[in-house]
């Protein structure tokens, strides 16, 4: 036995009492330990510590009809939610694929699904970028239904050493792969005023795009480093000083959300292998193969809606989503990161 998985973490020293950073709370990052306390902070509309809480669960599974025997592939492996669902549907007879780009969460959640009995016989793991889906097709033959689930995991935004944190300091990364390509912060370093400007208003419909970009720029060319998610908040800020004070706070919050999104789509290129994976996708299914993708934000859902009507007037597909399906007001009480969701859906002839 791996002594190590059977230890329970030791408690993190914190002040007061109660664990406040990511890195404190030892119960939430040991789910199968506490399952009670974890069961507490979801029902305050929390996601726990290390976890990632599925969206539109049931509204998927109903639309896949996923039958015992079938191949799908589940683009965006992430904490393994909704893979865990598909695998339950396929009772034991036929195969998943599941590939994501996250070198860190991906073993983990290779050995979560393991422990609940779902092994290579069953389940195939791929490192991989969902727009290289042609290729995995190679290994996996036409599949009957595919899922993505866009954008980036609750693991990934709440830890602050992965740098999406909005809330807590930590290295301007971005990256949902931080072994390949380059940082937010590197990728600050090369840009010019108007490339910075283009990023935030194509990437986030930015609304003060113009101050923002013109502060950033300012800071490098003083030779200012924003190596810190904590550093561009602070330029921000003051890029926004010119807004009134009643509306400032929550101004400067939504300006920050949109901004660290427009350069997390830019450095992983997010609209790109977007566009790749849609237009492969019609390459790798079988007939009458259901295909649903979550989206949360415009640009992702404008994208998957033009591939997938297109395609339909093309006649590859034979049926699309007359409208996006959007989370239930219940879900989105209990799980507020659900609320910007939208899932479309396509079947193939
Ligand atoms: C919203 S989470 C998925 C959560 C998952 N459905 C669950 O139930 O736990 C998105 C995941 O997709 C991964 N991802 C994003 N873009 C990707 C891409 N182009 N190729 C593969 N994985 C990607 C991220 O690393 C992240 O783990």
């Amino acid at each position: 036995m791996d002594s190590d998985e059977s230890k329970p973490q030791r408690r993190v020293r914190y002040k007061g009492t109660h664990p406040k950073t990511f890195k404190e709370k030892y119960k939430e990052l040991q789910p199968e330990r506490y399952a009670e306390d974890i069961e507490k902070v979801m029902l305050k509309g929390k996601t726990p510590a290390g976890m990632h809480r599925s969206i539109c669960v049931n509204e998927i599974i109903d639309f896949l009809q996923i039958a015992p025997g079938q191949t799908g592939l589940d683009a965006t492996l992430g904490y393994g939610g909704h893979s865990l669902e598909m695998l339950n549907c396929l009772q034991g007879e036929g195969h998943l694929f599941a590939t994501d780009v996250d070198p860190f969460e991906l073993p983990r959640t290779k050995d979560r699904l393991a422990n609940l009995g779902f092994g290579e016989e069953i389940l195939s793991i791929r490192k991989m970028n969902f727009s290289q889906i042609d290729l995995l097709a190679e290994e996996s033959g036409p599949l009957n239904f595919v899922l993505a689930d866009l954008g980036v995991s609750s693991m990934q935004i709440d830890n602050p050493e992965r740098g999406f944190s909005l809330k807590i300091d930590g290295p301007l990364d971005l990256r949902l792969n931080p072994k390949s390509g380059q940082s937010a912060a590197a990728l600050l370093k090369t840009l010019s005023l108007e490339e910075l400007y283009q990023i935030l208003v194509v990437n986030s419909d930015e609304v003060y795009a113009e101050p923002i970009a013109v502060a950033i720029n300012n800071a490098m060319e003083r030779g200012e480093t924003i190596e810190t998610t904590g550093a561009l908040r602070e330029i921000i800020k003051n890029a926004l000083e010119f807004i009134p004070k009643n509306e400032r706070i929550e101004t400067v919050k939504k300006a920050c959300t949109r901004c660290f999104q427009a350069l997390r789509i830019e450095v992983n290129d997010e609209f790109g292998v977007l566009n790749s994976f849609l237009e492969k996708l019609p390459y790798v299914l079988a007939p009458n193969a259901r295909v649903a993708i979550l989206s949360f934000h415009s640009g992702e859902d404008r994208r998957v809606k033009k591939a997938f009507q297109a395609l339909y007037r093309a006649g590859v597909y034979k049926e699309i989503a007359p409208d996006p399906i959007r989370p239930t007001k219940e879900e989105i009480f209990h799980n507020p990161r659900a609320r910007s969701a939208k899932l479309r859906w396509a079947i193939m002839a």
